[in-house]
């Protein structure tokens, strides 16, 4: 076996129909969707590829990984009991430990469901992290950057909505943010975990003024949003936004309606948790980001590895904003940066952001 530090990252089908046609071209052809949310409960977990090259720019150390199929749809672990649910996880989870894995990734909805990782990382006899202090970090440095690009709202003076503020992801983002913009606007849709959240984010002193909201159509108040949801749905559509806005989605699947890049040329719908890794890098396996680049959940499990910190980093849906700080520093000095701009897995382009910056010059211009 490899004197390599290893690790293993869990993925699970998001886009049932496309994620089984990149794997079996011929069963995506044939197959009604609803039955491919069926057959991924009774599919065995998988080892669908061997990651090579990522090599940290400081230290030169290079690491191994797997990554690893847990064959869940997300309407699967929605409709599925929770105990299946952490039982499929868990199998997954062993197979990273036969492999010789020293610490195990979970990506997306297998980091979401249930208790956010503390089951699984219990089941376990390897460390478990859910990679949500890294997406944080670079979920907020991204809004920032496009605040920073499009120069019509100094960042300080931004308002920022994040929805899904209850979840892992969402509260934390709008822990970061509150200490660098001027509003925090926190949207959810259950009024009493939204008021338990704003009032913890307010027990500290901030630079933002934090207000809760249910009502999503407050997003017009927003000069920027970040969504990260478990809703597998659209739940932001073209008329919930701002002129001029730049909506980061987290999620996956995606928050955004596909409505909103057709209809409103004067929004920036962006990419959100992308980052290129250091070295040269093969996962040797097509997970739908152009070469060389991952998702943050995936990174944070790689820096973890290059810095041997075997542990549960990041589990549970408290996160505190110094692991944030923390993991982004760590990132930083391994080589990972933020990713290219992208929208729908396309390239952002420059005429995008100037048709976005002049509606948004627009939107904040006194009116007469
Ligand atoms: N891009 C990346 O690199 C990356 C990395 C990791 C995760 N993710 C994605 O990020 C998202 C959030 O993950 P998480 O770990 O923060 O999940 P989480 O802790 O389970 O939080 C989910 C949030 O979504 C809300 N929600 C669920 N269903 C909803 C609906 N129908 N309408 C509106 N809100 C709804 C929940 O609200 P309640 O409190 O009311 O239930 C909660 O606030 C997931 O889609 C995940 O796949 C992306």
């Amino acid at each position: 076996m490899s004197r390599l530090p290893r690790f293993a990252f869990i993925i699970h089908p998001i886009d049932p129909r496309e994620d089984v046609r990149r794997r079996y071209p011929w069963l995506a052809k044939v197959l009604p969707e609803k039955w491919i949310h069926y057959l991924s409960g009774l599919w065995p977990p998988l080892r669908l590829s061997e990651i090579e090259g990522v090599t940290s720019q400081a230290t030169g150390q290079r690491i191994q990984g797997w990554l690893l199929a847990c064959p869940l749809t997300p309407q699967r672990m929605r409709t599925s009991s929770l105990d299946f649910v952490y039982r499929k996880i868990i199998q997954t989870g062993r197979l990273a430990e036969r492999l010789g894995a020293q610490i195990v990734g979970l990506g997306a909805w297998t980091a979401a469901i249930g208790d956010a990782g503390e089951t699984v990382a219990r089941a376990l006899d390897i460390p478990v992290t859910t990679g949500d202090s890294y997406t944080v970090a670079v979920a907020v440095e991204q809004l920032r950057r496009a605040a920073e690009r499009l120069a019509v709202v100094p960042w300080p003076a931004a308002t920022v909505a994040v929805v899904g503020a209850t979840g892992a992801i969402g509260r934390a983002a709008a822990d970061v943010l509150a200490d660098q913009v001027e509003q925090v606007l926190l949207v959810g849709r259950r009024p009493h975990s939204l008021q338990r959240v704003a009032r913890a984010l307010q027990a500290r002193p901030r630079r933002a003024h934090i207000e809760a909201t249910t009502a999503i159509e407050r997003l017009t108040e927003a000069q920027f949003v970040l969504s990260a949801t478990t809703a597998g749905r659209a739940i932001i559509h073209p008329e919930h936004l701002r002129p001029g806005s730049v909506v980061l989605d987290v999620a996956l699947p995606r928050d955004v309606s596909l409505r909103v890049s057709r209809e409103r040329s004067d929004v920036l719908v962006l990419d959100g948790g992308i980052v290129r890794v250091p070295g040269p890098v093969n996962f040797h396996f097509n997970f739908g980001l152009p070469r060389r680049l991952a998702y943050a959940c995936m990174a944070e499990t790689m820096i973890l590895t290059l810095e041997r910190r075997f542990e549960c980093y990041t589990i549970g849906r408290t996160i505190p904003v110094d692991k944030v700080h923390e993991i982004a520093r760590l990132g930083a000095y391994h080589g990972f940066e933020v990713g290219p701009w992208m929208s729908l897995g396309r390239r952002v382009r420059a005429e995008q952001w100037e048709r976005t910056r002049q509606a948004a010059q627009r939107a904040s211009a006194p009116h007469r």
